[in-house]
């Protein structure tokens, strides 16, 4: 019989975050980008990333760092690749991929003040329990950005709710969920599947606490796939996932 994982205790975030547990890492780390509902996202990001040649990049939230190699992928000479779990960054540094570092952090970044060229942070702002926490996080990211440089925030799109996906459901209807509200998403991963509690929020949610630390948001986009691989589920009505568009404003 499948657990359900259990709750992180004591985290730098509180005690509502979720954890993943050994099992949870391994089956994350087995899903690739190409051929499930991540693509889409992770395609859309590409668009909007370009060459990412000769420039630095944080990715928060790495995970078993799927999304850390996607920024390699596209060029950045150097990704670090940061998350709050143990057992992800473990999981992670297994790449041993050159150019790539991981580490294992608290509330603040083990990075110097404007020393990287972009950011980004993908299926990661749904699984912070406060917009309190959503606030420290993004403020952490800010301060580590150089003037100018990109943030782009890549989450379930709060539309997502309920939606039959190649990879995940989140399941539940919008109706009976506000901010914060608690979300079982099931996601299906080549090796098991897992089951992360997420929180429900909106486009206001995540505008109010980017722009209360400092980021200009330019754009919101919710991409969908018409792509054969998606028949039958529901990528091409819905998006799966929101990209926000962020900047740190330079000085005049
Ligand atoms: C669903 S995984 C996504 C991993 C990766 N970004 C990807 O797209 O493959 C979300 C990750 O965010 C991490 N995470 C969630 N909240 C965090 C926080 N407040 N600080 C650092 N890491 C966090 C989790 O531990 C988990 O590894």
């Amino acid at each position: 019989m499948r657990q359900r994982p259990m709750r992180q205790q004591n985290g730098p975030h509180g005690s509502d975050a979720f954890t993943y547990l050994t099992q949870d890492a391994d089956a994350y780390g087995s899903l690739e980008i190409a051929g499930t509902s991540y693509e889409i996202g992770f395609d859309a990001l590409a668009e909007k990333l370009g060459d990412l040649t000769g420039t630095r990049w944080l990715d928060f939230g790495a995970g078993a760092g799927r999304s850390s190699l996607f920024l390699r992928s596209l060029g950045a000479t150097l990704v670090f690749g940061v998350d709050h779990n143990y057992t992800m960054v473990q999981r992670a540094k297994l790449q041993r991929v050159p150019k790539v570092a991981y580490a294992l952090i608290g509330q603040t970044l083990p990075v110097a003040n404007e020393s990287m060229d972009g950011a980004i942070s993908c299926s990661v702002y749904t699984e912070i329990p406060s917009k309190r926490a959503m606030t420290i996080v993004s403020a952490e990211i800010y301060r580590v950005l150089k003037p100018g440089a990109r943030f782009f925030l890549m989450a379930a799109n709060p539309k997502s709710i309920g939606r039959m996906y190649k990879s995940f459901t989140r399941i539940g209807s919008v109706e009976h969920l506000s901010s914060g509200s608690r979300v079982r998403c099931v996601i299906t991963t080549p090796e098991r599947v897992v089951e992360v509690e997420d929180h429900y929020w909106t486009l206001d949610d995540y505008q109010d606490v980017l722009q209360a630390v400092g980021f200009e948001v330019r754009a919101a986009d919710t991409p969908t796939s018409l792509k054969d691989s998606f028949v039958g589920t529901d990528e091409s009505i819905i998006g799966p996932f929101l990209i926000l568009t962020c900047f740190k404003e330079s000085p005049e």
